[in-house]
């Protein structure tokens, strides 16, 4: 593992899980994870309903622990830091590791680019404004693929977007506070095929300047998008792989028996 991990990629990984295990109360839904990802790779998690994908991705920006009676333990560090450290703000970690849910989460009340600068509000940033806030929101959704659409619209409700096009609007607004990593928990699950495929176009744009992990329960889409996949099972890390091996040539057999359909 260590030698394939050398030869099949030479860069230092951004964020890394050690032994990180997520607990409901006393139950343990993530079990003993340890996983790197690394700048400029797409990751992506694959597994039956339930395994444990969104609790683990939520571990990964500390939004675990907003659900009651949820607890980590293990270490997760952003560039050497630990994101857990006693001391630790999770705000500060969320700055830099953004994340885009499954159903799309526009504030209903906002326009179009309010919507964008939400995000750096939220986190405590000093809130843009004239061309400074313009420029912002303008970039985030350039790099969204969403500028050309709502351009000529950025003062009106995002209420009034498609779902792939509020979908966007959210991963420009995470992209608005300039995160080191962004965290896609089945991005497209409540997107039409065309919107799905525009926010995969996307993923592999992201993936120029950053680390992306993406949850997905679509197998095709996890071998279109992804560098590196990762197969989860009942909170066990089963096999991570160069997508090309997991999906031609898995080592172990609970993971073959996954991608060829045989349950989940
Ligand atoms: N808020 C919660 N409280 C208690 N258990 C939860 C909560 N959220 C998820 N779980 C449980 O944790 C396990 C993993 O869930 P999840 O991470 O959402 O899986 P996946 O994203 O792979 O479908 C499941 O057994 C689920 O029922
Ligand atoms: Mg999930």
């Amino acid at each position: 593992m260590i030698a394939e991990e050398i030869e099949d990629s030479p860069r230092k990984p951004c964020l890394a899980a050690r032994e990180l295990s997520a607990f409901f109360g006393r139950s343990r839904v993530v079990s003993n994870v340890t996983i790197d990802f690394r700048d400029r790779e797409v990751t992506a998690i694959i597994g039956p309903s339930g395994c444990g994908k969104s609790t683990l991705l939520r571990c990964l920006n500390r939004m675990h622990e907003t659900a009651p009676g949820a607890t980590v333990s293990g270490t997760v560090t952003l560039d050497s830091t630990d994101i857990y450290a006693p001391g630790a703000d999770p705000i500060a970690v969320r700055r830099h590791i953004g994340m885009v849910f499954q159903r799309p989460t526009p504030f209903p009340t906002m326009s179009i680019s309010d919507n964008v600068t939400a995000g750096l509000k939220i986190l405590g940033r000093k809130a843009p404004r004239g061309k400074d806030a313009e420029d912002i929101v303008e970039g985030a959704l350039r790099h969204a693929g969403l500028w050309e659409e709502v351009k000529d619209r950025l003062g009106e409700s995002a209420i009034a977007l498609s779902g792939g096009q509020q979908q966007r609007l959210c991963i420009a607004r995470a992209l608005a506070i300039r995160p080191r990593v962004i965290l896609l928990d089945e991005p497209t699950a409540s997107l039409d095929p065309l919107s799905s495929q525009k926010v995969e176009e996307l993923v592999y744009q992201l993936k120029q300047d950053i680390a992306v992990v993406i949850v997905t329960h679509n197998l095709q889409q996890a071998a279109r998008v992804s560098d590196r996949t990762a197969f989860l099972l009942l909170g066990d890390l089963i096999e991570n792989a160069p997508t090309n091996t997991l999906f031609t040539a898995p080592a172990d057999p609970r993971t073959e028996a996954y991608i060829t359909g045989r349950f989940g």
